[in-house]
């Protein structure tokens, strides 16, 4: 009988833990393995940037210290952990920069590369994806 109860609770345990997964009530900022992670993407990116002369003209005026900290906490932010950001306004970050649609998916190819580097699992890798890719919106030059 305690046998039988034991091995109930064990299943339930299985199916619990089966159906939290499915659902995904782990954050995004959980499945990448927290605030180190975070920052190891951030770190990679920027080097990433660093590499691309694309990307990098953009960036050949900006403050790379103060981007690693912006970015970092926007991250974090934005995938569900527990922090704060603290930078300015999207929009007005990026209003003039006159970002093209292929400069925009240039730099997103250069984040996969920074996930995968820091052995973010793919589908942890497009959970993302899937939250920043709507703010291309906010960023991309429409004359
Ligand atoms: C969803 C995509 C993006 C997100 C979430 C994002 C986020 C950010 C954040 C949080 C900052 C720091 C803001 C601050 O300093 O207060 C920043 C700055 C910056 N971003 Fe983005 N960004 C994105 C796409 C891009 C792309 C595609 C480019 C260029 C190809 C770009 C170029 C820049 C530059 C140059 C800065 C520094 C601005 C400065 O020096 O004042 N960003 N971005």
């Amino acid at each position: 009988m305690v046998a039988t109860m034991k091995k109930l609770i064990v299943l339930i345990a299985l199916l619990l833990s089966a159906c939290a997964n499915q659902f995904h009530t782990e954050s995004v900022y959980q499945s990448m393995g927290g605030y180190q992670k975070v920052e190891e993407v951030v770190n990679n990116y920027i080097v990433e940037i660093e590499k691309d002369h694309v990307i990098f003209e953009y960036f050949k005026e900006s403050d790379v210290e103060r981007f690693r900290a912006k970015l970092t906490e926007h991250i974090c932010f934005h995938t569900g952990g527990p922090c704060e950001y603290t930078g300015d306004d999207m929009e007005r970050v990026h209003d003039g920069m006159n970002m093209t649609e292929s400069d925009f998916n240039r730099s997103v190819d250069l984040l996969i590369n920074a996930m995968d580097q820091a052995d973010i699992p793919h589908r942890t890798r497009n959970r993302v994806l899937a939250i920043f890719a709507p703010m291309r919106k906010e960023m991309i030059y429409r004359p």
